[in-house]
């Protein structure tokens, strides 16, 4: 290993030293165990809180600041791991053999080779377009290009196999939930046939493989068109961190950016039931299937409240602008009460694992970046306002993206691709859920508390008054 790489694991396990010390790792026995449908739990508005299904893929333990994929904490993940092992890990659920990762990475490699898709990307136009809504439109046309989903009198094989329709829980009845879900294939046998499904069908891990390569294909691709260049073919020679960002700068990164680069990709991997999870799950149980599926993970992700958070963050320090601003900027911003970016998360109500290994890589990184330097001692000074101002009473900690933005900016790489980049990521989290739901697949099918009016009476059109 490169004499620097090893200083970056030393930061990483360092990190995990002062979790471990903070934080007690304990498991919430009341999450952890299988559930027994109907399940009780309490739901608070925009489903918080409610359980819709078991998962082996990943644990939070936001109380506690812990994140395990697969039974391995994200720590020893992001210091003995690369990107592809965690991967295969979070599809397949156990780490790969030697022969096994090599033949993944090799799979990888050859479906980042998209170029007609790229060509066809090209003729829309990209460097006008939201980098996410232009990542979107390209996994469509990965499915458009490799699937026959779009073949005239094409019916997909998961279809045929299903074996009753749905018939959704009655309005007036109160949800209990149920103990078979109605919809479903006809044995777990012929759901794993069917995995095995070439890319043709649009679903199973070969699409998941293709989808994991090729966005991130898709990811660099934008980012050259974005900036006038012409979008660059992979290395085959380089690991998926490395090839990424020779994809993106047309430069083989050194060491440490590529061992950076997979630390954060590790760290973004997978998360729990968030937003983007969510709606990549609920098209993909409808049968819909996995191109569109992780597109509609990218729509959700590209929001401010998830991973647009990043971006706005590097603007928020550039607002900002110096330590000295801090203060006052800060209390006005309370006094608003606004929304400091970065900070608070839906889950966390401790510090988020993965800004304790994101915060000394941004320090790493800004010992020999001016920019990253400035913005990382106005974000130190921020957090320590944040910290005095709302940890204890409303434990409010920095996220993810308060140090993800300044170790891209640091990378040289620009705020705009920022959630691109979390989305490349991403795949492999989305992916492996919806496969591991679609085993015992029931439709998503929520409620809504209907408080309006009864009765009203229907008036023409010409007798109502403004
Ligand atoms: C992530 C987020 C949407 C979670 O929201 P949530 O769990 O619904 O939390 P709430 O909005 O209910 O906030 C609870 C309280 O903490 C406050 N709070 C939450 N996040 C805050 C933040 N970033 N800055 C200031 N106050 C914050 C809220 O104002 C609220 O205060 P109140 O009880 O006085 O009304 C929210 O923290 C946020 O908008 N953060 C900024 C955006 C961001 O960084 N997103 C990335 C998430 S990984």
């Amino acid at each position: 290993m490169h004499d620097n790489t090893k200083e970056i694991t030393k930061l990483v396990l360092s990190a995990k030293a002062k979790a471990l010390k903070e934080t007690s790792h304990e498991p919430e026995p009341e999450l952890t165990q299988p559930i027994k449908w109907p399940v009780s739990c309490t739901v608070g508005p925009g489903l918080e809180g409610a359980i819709a299904c078991e998962t082996g893929i990943g644990y939070v333990n936001g109380a506690k600041g812990w994140l395990i994929y697969r039974g391995y904490n994200i720590f020893d993940l992001c210091a003995y791991s690369t990107y592809e092992e965690v991967a295969y890990l979070l599809l397949y659920g156990s780490l790969p053999t030697l022969k096994r990762l090599e033949s993944f990475k090799k799979k990888l490699m050859q479906y980042s080779h998209i170029p007609n898709t790229k060509r066809l990307l090209m003729s829309f136009p990209v460097e006008q377009m939201n980098p996410m809504a232009a990542l979107r439109l390209g996994t469509s046309l990965m499915r458009q290009e490799f699937t026959d989903v779009e073949a005239d009198g094409y019916v997909s094989e998961t279809v045929k196999m299903i074996s009753a329709d749905e018939d959704s829980i009655p309005m007036e009845t109160k949800p209990m939930g149920e103990k078979h879900a109605i919809y479903e294939f006809d044995s777990k046998l012929e759901r794993e046939k069917s995995i095995k499904d070439s890319l043709l069908h649009a679903t199973g891990y070969e699409s998941c493989h293709h989808l994991i390569a090729g966005v991130a294909s898709l990811a660099a691709a934008i980012a050259r068109i974005r900036y006038g260049h012409m979008p660059l073919e992979p290395n085959l020679d380089l690991s998926f961190a490395a090839n990424l960002l020779y994809m993106i700068n047309g430069v083989v990164p050194n060491p440490v950016e590529e061992r950076i680069m997979d630390i954060v990709l590790i760290l973004h991997a997978d998360h729990g039931m968030n937003a983007s999870t969510f709606a990549s799950m609920v098209v993909a149980s409808t049968l819909s299937d996995i191109y569109l599926s992780v597109g509609s993970g990218i729509a959700a992700l590209q929001g401010p409240l998830h991973g647009g958070a990043n971006e706005a963050v590097i603007n928020m320090l550039k607002e900002i602008g110096s330590v000295k601003n801090v203060k006052p900027w800060l209390e006005k911003a309370l006094a608003k009460k606004m929304k400091i970016m970065g900070f608070g998360h839906r889950v966390y109500k401790a510090y988020d694992p993965r800004a304790r290994v994101l915060a000394p890589l941004a320090a790493y990184l800004s010992k020999n970046n001016t920019e990253g330097a400035k913005f990382l001692k106005i974000a130190k000074a921020l957090e320590k306002g944040v910290a005095a101002a709302l940890s204890k009473e409303k434990k409010i900690f920095p996220n993810v993206d308060f140090y993800s933005g300044i170790v891209y900016s640091s990378m040289g790489l620009p705020p705009e691709l920022f959630t691109p980049l979390f989305a490349v990521s991403r795949v492999a989290g989305w992916t492996a859920r919806v496969e591991e739901y679609l085993r015992h697949n029931r439709i998503f099918r929520p409620r809504a508390m209907y408080t309006g009016t009864f009765d009203k009476r229907y008036r023409p059109i010409e007798k109502r008054k403004n």
